[in-house]
């Protein structure tokens, strides 16, 4: 671990944070308190004892996934959890070096998903029409190192305050996806700017907003659509 570089502190398995390695810097929790200090030049992996408490408290430092990220990440929204995230990304065939739109980009949980996929030399464009979140996410991005690979619009792309859509050459875009409360005025937007047989996903959380969505997506022109919900059952085997 050296200076600058993001860190995932995992504390137990509800509860992770992160911070950026600074030299002098102490992150604190209710393990104790933790030098940076102690970070700088530690394998990513190790277990780190806290200064005070007579060392009993302790975290682990993890190197960053999309999957740490989402878990550790200040939620300003509702997230796209790893589950839908995997399966959104496999279902859209989502691949190095494509170009894929997004809206809204929220906390940017999903965006960090995709731009592991689209890397080295992919583009995500995400649309999120809060100004703060739209800046907060720019920032994360540069901070994590994948700005080159990302773009951040402040936008409104279903076009109730002004222009809508992605801003993108007709048929330019490899795959689309739209986490928005009115995705079904985003659609017509979003078959301006696609390629021809590419995938569009929509994620609502409730029927009828698919439905307005599917009538949306029928309309301009989609079709072979599926409604799908990905639930993940474990299995705790002994020996
Ligand atoms: C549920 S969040 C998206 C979360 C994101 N998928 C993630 O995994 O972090 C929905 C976001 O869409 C934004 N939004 C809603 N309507 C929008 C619109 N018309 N244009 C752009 N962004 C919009 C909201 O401000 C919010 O941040």
């Amino acid at each position: 671990i050296s200076v600058g570089n993001l860190v995932v502190i995992f504390e137990n398995f509800d509860s992770s944070n992160f911070c950026y390695a600074e030299k002098g810097k102490i992150f604190n929790n209710r393990n104790g308190h933790f030098h940076h200090d102690d970070f700088i030049g530690k394998p990513y992996g190790c277990k780190i004892r806290s200064r005070n408490n007579r060392g009993w408290g302790f975290v682990y430092l993890l190197k960053p996934t999309p999957e740490l990220w989402s878990q550790s990440l200040n939620h300003r929204t509702q997230i796209i959890h790893f589950l839908d995230a995997s399966m959104i990304v496999f279902y859209l065939n989502i691949r190095p070096n494509m170009v894929i739109c997004e809206s809204g980009t929220g906390s940017g949980a999903l965006s960090h998903c995709i731009m592991r996929s689209i890397a080295p030399k992919g583009m995500l464009h995400t649309y999120e029409f809060n100004q703060q979140r739209a800046e907060t996410a720019k920032l994360e991005f540069a901070n994590n190192g994948v700005s080159h690979i990302s773009e951040v619009h402040h936008k409104d792309v279903c076009g109730k305050h002004g222009p809508g859509g992605f801003d993108r050459p007709q048929s330019s875009v490899d795959a689309i996806v739209l986490d928005l409360p009115e995705p079904w005025s985003a659609v017509p937007y979003a078959a301006h700017c696609i390629k021809p047989n590419s995938r569009i996903v929509s994620y609502s959380p409730c029927v009828e907003q698919a439905q307005k969505t599917i009538i949306a997506m029928k309309t301009s022109g989609f079709h072979s659509i599926k409604t799908m919900e990905f639930r993940l059952k474990e299995n705790y085997v002994d020996e």
